[in-house]
This record gives structure tokens, C-alpha cells and sequence, in this order.
């Protein structure tokens, strides 16, 4: 099979975790006999310093020209005083809208060997499995008007949360979609007793939830919801909500599983996928060598299952992580005191390594 991903390294620690990314998709390709066309690009503050622009126009068309987009971070605090548009994270949110990626997938899964990361007590975090479906394209991120007056003591500033029926339709359907193949259980969450927009999106929900009549469904408010994820993160299965909710829950639950440098995403819904770790670009600890690359890794076996749909090559990434983090590997982020840890390229290493011998043995078990 053809694999057309454009690779955006982007800002901070982003390139040393997508090139590990790179060489294990790269091992995936060439163990399970797949052929890998990569392009690179820039985005983020990349692309702001060499071309003034934080999603340059060739950007834009390599990734629509491609089936997948594979991105490391962007942010960069020499950019922290631009005006909004011309920030790194105005690249990113305008690659989402360009390649119509309403859906944001954030997986968050606690790993038994890791249970000495998580501030949480291991009978709390045992069992945790959590898929965030949070929305990309609407609410406060985008809504206008929005403006910003700073007036020595008398300035203003406006954001609009915005949400039409559609819009919570769509991401809706592929949250109960992709609860039937889990635990048939999405909890919806939002703040309906405060906000008009809340009230629509329960209301769409429940409609929508009605087509899924096997899943079943619930709500919260989100600030409820933030408490129930620490004090019993393991109830939740499929979590749906909307764009800043997501943002700030999806966080948390990587701080709950024991790190943010563990979680993946994917977004999808539209003509190409966007997948990226969530951690974002960690300026304090770029260029180091010690970044966790695995929430880049686990992207690559999102990449693999929903663009490619390649069950199989997604499931020997991940089996590679556990078996890595099974072998005592462990980036600084996930290291207890004592612990011997691991560069991002040994990590890296490790799991390309993984796929290589379990790709082999795939092959001789086929012939
Ligand atoms: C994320 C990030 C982005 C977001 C930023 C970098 C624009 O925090 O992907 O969670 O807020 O969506
Ligand atoms: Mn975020």
C-alpha cells in the first residue's frame, strides 16, 4: 500500500520526537511492506522565522496533496507578543480548518508497569481506558466577533462561543460510532445549567444518541466531570465535548495516566488526518535529547489504524510501547527516582527495533 504523509516537525522538542516517530513508521513500511512517500514541511515558529508566515502556503498544499499529516508541537515564547495571527499556534489551528478535522481523538490509557507516575493511587487508576472525542473546529477558539483592546486600565476583550446544530451532529456521530467498537458508553459533557451553547449541544446529543440506541449515553457538567476523572478515572469510556472543554480535560488526563507525554491524537473527519502527540512543544527541555517520544510514537499507530486502516501495523506499534516501557525504558518524564532513564532516540530505538523482529515474524508466519 501507498503511505503519502507529510511530516511537520514544527517547534521545540517536536522534530527529535517526530523523527523517532519517522523511524518507526519507516520500520512499519519496510517490515510490513508498504511504500512510504514522505515530505517535509514547516509550520509553527519553523515557519514563522523563515518565512514570516505560521502556515506558509506550500504547507497547506503538501498536506491536502497527502493522505496524512504527521506534526510535532508548535509554540515558541519568541513569538508569545505577535499578534494573534501571527503566533505559531495560529499555523496549527488554521491546518485544522483547512483539512476540515472537526474530530480530535485523544486516547488515554493507563499502563499497569507505569503506576508509579500517576499522582493517583494504583486500585483509583487501574483499569483506566479513556478515548476523548473532543471537537476542533467550532466554539471559542473560532467564534466571532472576537477582539482584544488593551487600553491602559480601560481595555477590552471579546471571545465567542459559537455552535450550530451541525457542527455538534457531526462530531457527535463519530463519538458513538467509535463507542460501539469499546465499552458502549459515551458521557457528554458540558455546562448547561450556564451556557446556551451547553443547551444546544445537549439537545443534539440526545437526538443524535437515539440513532445508537446500544450506547449508552449520559452527561455532566464539566466541572463535575473534572473532579470524577481524578476520583475515578476508570468509570470513563467514550468522553464527548467541545472544543476548550477538550482541551483542558484531555490535559488532565494525561496528568492522570502519569504523563502528558504519553498521550496521542488524531484528527479526523475531514479529507485528510492530522495526527500529533498532545503534549505540545516544551521549550524548557527542547534540544536536550529527553523528551518522551511516545506521544508521537502512539500518533503514528493512530496515523496507520484510521487513514490507513492498518489494524494490524497500528497494534505492533503500541504492542512496541509496551514492550518497551515493559523493559524498564523510560524518558526522563516517566523515570521514579532511581530509575535509570533513556534518551528519546533510545526509546525511539527500542520501538523501531520491535516492529522490525515482529514484522519478521509476521512475515514468516504468512509464507
Ligand atoms: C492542543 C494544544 C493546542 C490547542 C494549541 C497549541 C493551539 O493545546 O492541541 O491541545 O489548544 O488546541
Ligand atoms: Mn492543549
Amino acid at each position: 500500500m501507498q503511505l503519502r504523509v507529510t511530516s511537520l516537525p514544527g517547534d521545540g522538542i517536536g522534530p527529535e520526537v517526530i523523527s523517532q516517530a519517522i523511524c518507526v513508521l519507516e520500520e512499519v513500511a519496510s517490515g510490513f511492506g508498504h511504500d512510504l512517500e514522505l515530505d517535509e514541511k514547516e509550520i509553527g515558529g519553523a515557519a514563522l522565522a523563515k518565512f514570516g508566515n505560521p502556515l506558509p502556503e506550500a504547507t497547506t498544499q503538501a498536506c491536502l496533496a497527502s493522505q496524512a499529516v504527521l506534526l510535532g508541537a508548535v509554540g515558541n515564547p519568541a513569538f508569545d507578543h505577535n499578534p494573534r495571527e501571527l503566533r505559531p499556534e495560529a499555523g496549527l489551528l488554521r491546518l485544522r480548518q483547512e483539512l476540515r478535522a472537526f474530530a480530535n481523538l485523544r486516547p488515554a490509557v493507563f499502563y499497569p508497569m507505569l503506576a508509579g507516575c500517576s499522582p493517583l493511587r494504583e486500585e483509583i487508576i487501574r483499569g483506566t481506558d479513556i478515548l476523548i472525542v473532543r471537537e476542533l473546529l467550532g466554539g471559542l477558539y473560532f467564534g466571532e466577533p472576537r477582539s482584544l483592546e488593551i487600553d491602559h486600565g480601560d481595555g477590552h476583550a471579546v471571545n465567542t462561543m459559537r455552535y450550530t446544530e451541525p457542527e455538534i451532529e457531526r462530531v457527535a456521530r463519530v463519538a458513538f460510532e467509535l463507542a460501539r467498537s469499546r465499552r458502549k458508553r459515551v458521557l457528554s459533557i458540558d455546562k448547561s445549567n450556564v451556557l446556551e451553547c451547553s443547551r444546544l449541544w445537549r439537545e443534539v446529543v440526545t437526538r443524535v444518541g437515539r440513532d445508537f440506541s446500544d450506547v449508552l449515553l449520559s452527561h455532566m457538567y464539566v466541572d463535575s466531570a473534572a473532579m470524577s476523572l481524578v476520583l475515578k478515572p476508570a468509570e470513563f469510556d467514550v468522553i464527548l465535548t467541545e472544543n476548550m472543554f477538550g482541551d483542558i480535560l484531555s490535559d488532565e488526563a494525561g496528568g492522570i495516566v502519569g504523563s502528558l507525554g504519553l498521550l496521542a491524537s488524531a484528527s479526523i473527519g475531514g479529507p485528510v488526518g492530522l495526527y500529533e502527540p498532545v503534549h505540545g512543544s516544551a521549550p524548557d527541555i527542547a534540544g536536550q535529547g529527553i523528551a518522551n517520544p511516545l506521544g508521537a510514537i502512539l500518533s503514528v499507530a493512530l496515523m496507520l489504524r484510521h487513514t490507513f486502516n492498518l489494524a494490524k501495523e497500528a497494534e505492533c506499534v503500541e504492542a512496541g510501547v509496551t514492550s518497551t516501557l515493559m523493559g524498564g525504558f523510560r524518558t526522563r518524564d516517566l523515570a521514579r527516582p532511581g530509575e535509570r532513564t533513556v534518551s528519546t532516540e533510545q526509546m525511539g530505538a527500542q520501538i523501531a527495533e520491535f516492529v522490525s523482529l515482529a514484522a519478521r515474524a509476521n512475515d514468516r508466519a504468512a509464507s
